[in-house]
């Protein structure tokens, strides 16, 4: 299915395409390739919309929050904006103080995608990138197919290729409620598992400090699953949790992460090619969403499998560089069960 999203301020329609198979339906537009909607059951038989997002492209031009979209080039967080690939130094635009988080102000979720392929599980957007994008090099090619799968699985898959070597690390910024988006007050109640042993700690501005370090004695253990918690870390100031998880774990097995609504039954599960995982807990949300629902602090979770935060400054971490003419390829898969 196909349908209108609104109107860009230039005039231009956006459409949202639907995709639906094995008991789940996604929901996904042209602009910005977000994902907007999400529907899963229950044992009931009771569907639920699992993922925060907008009513129309408006919000998705206008919100905050990346709810929903891809990001890239490069994920998360740059210190100081800059990084030197080869021998060549590139500056990016600070947007957070002096650092870059998910690549600036100019943000492949809104940019209209080409959709190139729409079938009844499936859908294909592209975007072409030029170089100096951002700040970054080489004419890039990307596309991000979400697919469906009939055991309850949502593929996120990334192909990119670039006339000269660059930086890939793309990722999907969904924030989820297995209780229903619009159930605000649950999200928290949701249980999370992450098996990775290690996390990378950050400073006040969430630049990581280069340490690895184990989440053994820390609110960082997730490894048996617990609910998230409203108050969270708040005792744990060495870890500039004041703000509430917004931290990379070790992808240190698949499933990754799994989350489990226990009022619905509803449960996830993340799986991964991408060396780590941010979970970050929605702690700066402040949107007006779908239906009129306002997402206020912590309203959703989103799980962001990735390269390291500011991985380009660590070398000793996996690089998230691909070479000219080389193939960039991730594949992240949510699999629900109910
Ligand atoms: C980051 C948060 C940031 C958020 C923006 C997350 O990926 O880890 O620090 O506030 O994106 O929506």
């Amino acid at each position: 299915m196909k349908e209108s999203f609104g109107y860009l301020p230039t005039g231009e329609e956006c459409f949202l395409y639907t995709i639906s198979c094995g008991g789940l339906t996604a929901s996904i537009t042209d602009f910005g390739a977000c994902l907007v909607r999400l529907l899963v059951p229950d044992s009931r038989g009771n569907l639920a919309d699992v993922v925060l997002g907008y009513d129309s492209c408006d919000g998705y031009l206008h919100g905050s929050g990346y709810i929903g979209a891809p990001v890239g080039r490069c994920a998360n967080r740059i210190k100081g904006s800059c990084f030197v690939l080869g021998r060549k130094a590139y500056s990016l635009t600070p947007n957070e103080g002096p650092n870059n988080l998910h690549s600036g102000p100019d943000s492949y979720s809104t940019r209209m995608w080409k959709v190139i392929q729409h079938t009844g599980d499936a859908i294909t957007l592209e975007l072409r990138s030029p170089n100096g994008d951002q700040g970054f090099p080489g004419n890039a090619l990307i596309r991000l197919t979400y697919q469906l799968d009939n055991v309850g699985g949502l593929h996120f898959l990334y192909d990119a290729v670039s006339d000269q070597d660059t930086v890939f690390n793309l990722t999907n910024h969904s924030y989820f409620n297995l209780a229903g988006h619009q159930n605000t007050d649950k999200a928290m109640d949701q249980l999370l598992s992450l098996p990775g042993r290690f996390f990378t700690p950050a400073d006040a501005e969430s630049i990581p400090t280069g340490e690895k370090r184990s989440v053994e004695g820390t609110p960082m253990d997730f490894r048996v699953p617990k609910p998230i918690g409203r108050d969270i870390g708040a005792d744990y100031e060495p870890l500039h949790l004041q703000g509430g998880y917004d931290h990379n774990w070790e992808v240190f097995c698949n499933p990754c992460a799994q989350l489990y609504d226990p009022e619905s039954g509803r449960a996830m599960s993340v799986s991964t090619d991408c060396p780590g995982i941010q979970f970050y807990a929605g702690n700066f949300l402040n949107a007006d969403g779908k239906g009129g629902v306002h997402y206020g602090k912590r309203s959703g979770i989103a799980l962001e499998t990735q390269f390291y935060p500011d991985a380009l400054h660590h070398p000793e971490w996996p690089q998230p560089i691909t070479r000219a003419g080389e193939r960039y390829h991730s594949e992240t898969v949510c699999r629900f069960t109910w």
